[in-house]
Order: C-alpha cells, then sequence, then structure tokens
C-alpha cells in the first residue's frame, strides 16, 4: 500500500540553475487545495508521490503553478522518451484534433493506415502485424491470449503454459499481474492460474551465476538454471506455449546477458514456444537502439512496445 507524504510546508533553499528553480516552501501552501482534492476523490495508490503539483512540463523540466522547476527523472515511467510535450508529438496530436476525427475503434481509417505501416516498415521479420491497443497490460492479456491459441492449435490442449520471470513486470490487469514476477502484488488474487509460472531472472545484482563477470560464469551455465527451475517445477517444455519477458528488466534496469538471450530463442524454436519481448518500457529508442531485442541479435515472434 502506499504511503502518503504529510502535507508540511517546509522552508527550502532557494535554487536558481539552467534546469532547477526552487522559489517558494516545499510543499507549497498553496497548493494544499488541490491535493486535498486528489486525496478526497482518488485512491490511496495514487498518492504516494512526492507533493509537487505538476502544472507543466516540456523536454525533461517539470514546473509547478507557483515558479518553481524541477528534472523529472522518472521521465513519467519512461513514457516521456521523446521529451515531454516533443513538439512533433503535440503537433501531431493538434493536426489529428483539428482533422475532426478522435475516434473510429475498428471502422477502417486513412491515419491507422499509415501508422500499422509504418510500425511494421520499421520492424524485422517476423514482426509484420500490428495491433494498437492502449495500454501495455492489455498488450500483456493479448500476448497471453495468442501465446495459448497458438500452442493449443500446434501442441494440442496441454500446450498452454506462459513462462515469464521472476521480478518481471508486464502490468496490472489480471493475466498480467500473474505474469509479473511479484508473489506479494498477486496475492489478493488467491486462485492463480496455474499454468502461468515464474523461472529465475539471470540478474547479476542478485545471482552470482548470471554475473558475466564471475570468472565461473558461461551462457549454459546460466541458461541451465532456467532448465533446472522448469525442471523443478514439473513443466514439460512441450507444454510451454509462450515465454514472456522484458529485454531488459525494469526494476533491476539490467539487460539479459546476450548469450542466454541466444540460448531462449534456440529453446523456443526447438519446442515450438513463442517467444514474446515485453518492450513497453525498453522500446522505441529507449535502451539506445531501436528496440531493445536488437542488443541480442536476435528477434522476438511477438513484440509488446
Ligand atoms: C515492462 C512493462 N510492461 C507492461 C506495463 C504495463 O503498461 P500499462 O501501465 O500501460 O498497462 C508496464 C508499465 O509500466 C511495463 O513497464
Amino acid at each position: 500500500m502506499s504511503r502518503r507524504f504529510e502535507f508540511v510546508p517546509r522552508d527550502t533553499k532557494k535554487i536558481e540553475t539552467k534546469n532547477r528553480r526552487i522559489v517558494t516552501k516545499i510543499p507549497v501552501p498553496e497548493s494544499s487545495e488541490i491535493i486535498e482534492e486528489l486525496r478526497k476523490y482518488e485512491p490511496l495508490s495514487m498518492s504516494g508521490q512526492p507533493l509537487v503539483v505538476w502544472d507543466r512540463a516540456e523536454g525533461f523540466n517539470v514546473y509547478d503553478k507557483f515558479g518553481n522547476k524541477w528534472i523529472d527523472f522518472s521521465s513519467g515511467v519512461v513514457v516521456a522518451n521523446a521529451g515531454h510535450c516533443n513538439p512533433k508529438v503535440k503537433n501531431a496530436i493538434i493536426e489529428q484534433a483539428e482533422h475532426g476525427l478522435l475516434f473510429n475503434y475498428c471502422f477502417p481509417s486513412e491515419i491507422r493506415g499509415k501508422l500499422v505501416k509504418k510500425l511494421s516498415d520499421i520492424s524485422p521479420e517476423p514482426l509484420k502485424k500490428v495491433f494498437l491497443l492502449s495500454t501495455g497490460s492489455e498488450a500483456t492479456e493479448c500476448a497471453i491470449k495468442l501465446a495459448r491459441k497458438y500452442g493449443q492449435k500446434v501442441g494440442g490442449k496441454k500446450k498452454i503454459k506462459i513462462i515469464t520471470f521472476d521480478d518481471a513486470f508486464h502490468g496490472r490487469t489480471l493475466g498480467a499481474i500473474q505474469a509479473g514476477g511479484s508473489k506479494k502484488a498477486k496475492e489478493w488474487i488467491v486462485n492463480l492460474d496455474p499454468d502461468i509460472n515464474q523461472v529465475p531472472y539471470p540478474n547479476s545484482f542478485k545471482y552470482s551465476w548470471a554475473d558475466v563477470n564471475d570468472p565461473t560464469y558461461s551462457d549454459d551455465k546460466c541458461f541451465n538454471k532456467i532448465l533446472s527451475s522448469l525442471q523443478k517445477q514439473n513443466i514439460e517444455p512441450e507444454h510451454i506455449a509462450g515465454i514472456m519477458s522484458e529485454t531488459f528488466q525494469g526494476a533491476w534496469m539490467e539487460l539479459m546477458t546476450p548469450g542466454v538471450t541466444r540460448k531462449l530463442r534456440e529453446f523456443c524454436d526447438k519446442f515450438n514456444i513463442v517467444l514474446i519481448f515485453d518492450e513497453v518500457q525498453a522500446g522505441f529508442g529507449r535502451t539506445g537502439k531501436l528496440f531493445g531485442f536488437e542488443h541480442y541479435n536476435i528477434v522476438p515472434d511477438n513484440l509488446l512496445c
């Protein structure tokens, strides 16, 4: 459960640099009404952040209405990867609003046609079909569904297992949260899907067997940790429909080692398993390449971006 910051305005050192300006008490006394309204009408989970009331944001700067200016190190949970209010993004939104079409669900439109073609053109084979959804969680749910449908088609009723990684995050809806790697986050579900299972993520902060700088490290040894976890859970590779991973785990800011990822690709090819990369946090340039998977020289079967 989120903890709330207490609303106690404090005298703060005045700051005036290129990217930061603090000229008031923090939190700003005049902002108490806004905070009170939010706390009155929203659930507790929405009130865990510092009491800075965002008014506008540009590039990596956030401004309040009271003359203060901060650097947004969160980048809106990596959403503002092109910068807040990037003029190209802003103008495209304005242009579309002025054009006079804000919604057309699954009915055809020229603009949607242009977008899906563009996304397909910039993606390598086999990532050529595009399905536009509103949130990352929906993309996760859809990926689970597609993998299970494919699994059953090619391998029968038992090929339904979805394998994901400890500490992974794939969203907050029912399937997405079960695909996530936090046991605590799913306690409330009680009746967990027995066919969504986790294996350890090769995380060098946690495990020496995953640390490429450890003298005893090898890709085989590292990948075997994943295989032995499957064995311990009595999971037959033939029953796996899909394996899903973030290309870097947001929780640790760590990329999987390329050798292990290539072994994962080989394993999925061998057992006709859909390899799903969740790049809701990594995609579109946020790891320095257009897609995170380009760091590994492999391509997934399904990409969530
Ligand atoms: C890797 C990853 N997958 C899925 C999601 C869920 O996306 P959304 O919050 O849009 O449902 C997130 C959100 O932070 C994410 O980081």
